[in-house]
């Protein structure tokens, strides 16, 4: 029989509830012993919902339980911090929400808690399981679409109905670019490095009640030369969408997370490609346009939870270590901080 992690879960709200919990009381490799929400109600249901007897209001007396080896948090990010710490100092093993934390330091601090402890750290940087984007870093990294020159990806989700705009989303730090397009951000940096300088603009027309712009648009350079951009709305109307472009001397990639197909333009089509495998071929302005089905799973969060448990019983590598969380949170506010100030701002790693 499969060994089975321990799991603490925090934070029974929308993603806690719906995703993480959903998934993991469904696991063979996982057992949900025990669940925290400060929100009794919501605590309440889920434990009703998945049958999971024992639940905590206050997430140190879930970490006092020896039998708990790994924590999940799914809190408001400005606790990711708090709790991580407090998990990793009493020997648990945590799987982290995105972004990382709001801040550098409080990431910073998680690294060092992290290393002092020797306890597994991953961060949800979920984006990256996105099966159109791990199609996308795949081709790229084959060079398939030759060497990259430009990377765009974006983050527009209309936030008006989602939970916590009323108290913690609404936080001066909790701005949309880290946020939520820490994803949009992540995945830029997964597949074309680390930006190392921002020019951005922002504005707030849509959620007026927010402390923070809700529209961001931002140039940045990365390694080897490439340019991209950003976009980030939180208050757009429309579908989700990470529309995401890479162009390289060979080739262009089109994905987008709610796209169930990705399309690659090549000027020349190399026959012995897995490439085309299954794919629809046709020409396209000179060029030939290769377009194949992907899963949507946007969410990927069993994928998010095999790599965590893998790690955790066979030393596997996490999905996002605290370093390239950190790093995403460095850019995100560095874009942050390049539009607030309206100047350009160099990104040292
Ligand atoms: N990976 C993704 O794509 C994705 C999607 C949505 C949310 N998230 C992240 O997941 C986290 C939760 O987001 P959500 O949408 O579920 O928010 P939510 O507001 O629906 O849920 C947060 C829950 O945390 C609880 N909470 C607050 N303080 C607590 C404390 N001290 N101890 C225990 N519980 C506490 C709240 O009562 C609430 O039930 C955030 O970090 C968010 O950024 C990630």
């Amino acid at each position: 029989m499969n060994k089975k992690i321990k799991i603490g879960l925090i934070g029974c709200g929308a993603f806690g509830e719906g995703a993480h919990l959903s998934y993991l009381t469904k696991a063979d490799n996982a057992e949900v012993v025990a669940i925290c929400d400060i929100n009794e109600k919501a605590l309440m249901e889920a434990s009703e919902k998945y049958g999971v007897k024992d639940v905590y209001t206050d997430y140190t007396q879930l970490l006092d339980r020896n039998d708990i080896e790994a924590v999940a948090i799914a809190s408001p990010d400005q606790l990711h911090c708090e709790i991580a710490c407090a998990a990793m100092k009493k020997g648990k093993h945590v799987m982290c929400e995105k972004p990382m934390a709001l801040t550098v330091e409080d990431c910073t601090e998680m690294i060092e808690v992290q290393k002092e402890t020797g306890k597994k750290l991953m961060i949800g940087q979920i984006s990256r399981l996105t099966p159109g984007f791990a199609e996308a870093k795949r081709l790229v990294d084959e060079g398939v679409i030759g060497e990259l020159f430009f990377v765009e990806s974006e983050y527009a989700h209309d936030y008006s109905h989602v939970s916590g705009m009323d108290s913690w989303r609404a936080d001066p730090l909790r701005h949309v670019v880290l946020g939520g397009a820490c994803h949009a951000v992540d995945l830029l940096r997964w597949i074309a490095g680390n930006p190392h300088e921002v020019t951005a603009y922002s504005n707030k027309k849509m959620i007026k009640a927010l402390p923070t712009d809700d529209c961001t648009i931002a140039i940045m350079r990365f390694p080897n030369n490439v340019i991209g951009k950003l976009f980030a709305s939180s208050g757009c109307k429309g579908p989700y969408s990470m529309a995401t472009r890479l162009m390289g001397t060979k080739g262009t990639i089109i994905i987008n997370n709610t796209d169930p197909y990705i399309t690659v333009y090549r000027g020349q089509v190399n026959t012995d490609s897995k490439l085309l495998d299954g794919a629809y071929t046709g020409e396209y302005n000179n060029e030939v346009q290769i377009r194949y089905p992907v899963e949507l799973s946007n969410h990927n969060i069993s994928k998010e939870y095999q790599m965590f448990l893998d790690s955790l019983l066979f030393d596997k590598p996490l999905l996002a270590d605290g370093n390239e969380g950190l790093a995403t949170v460095r850019a995100c506010r560095a874009i942050i901080q390049s539009a607030d100030e309206n100047r350009t701002i160099t990104i040292n790693y």
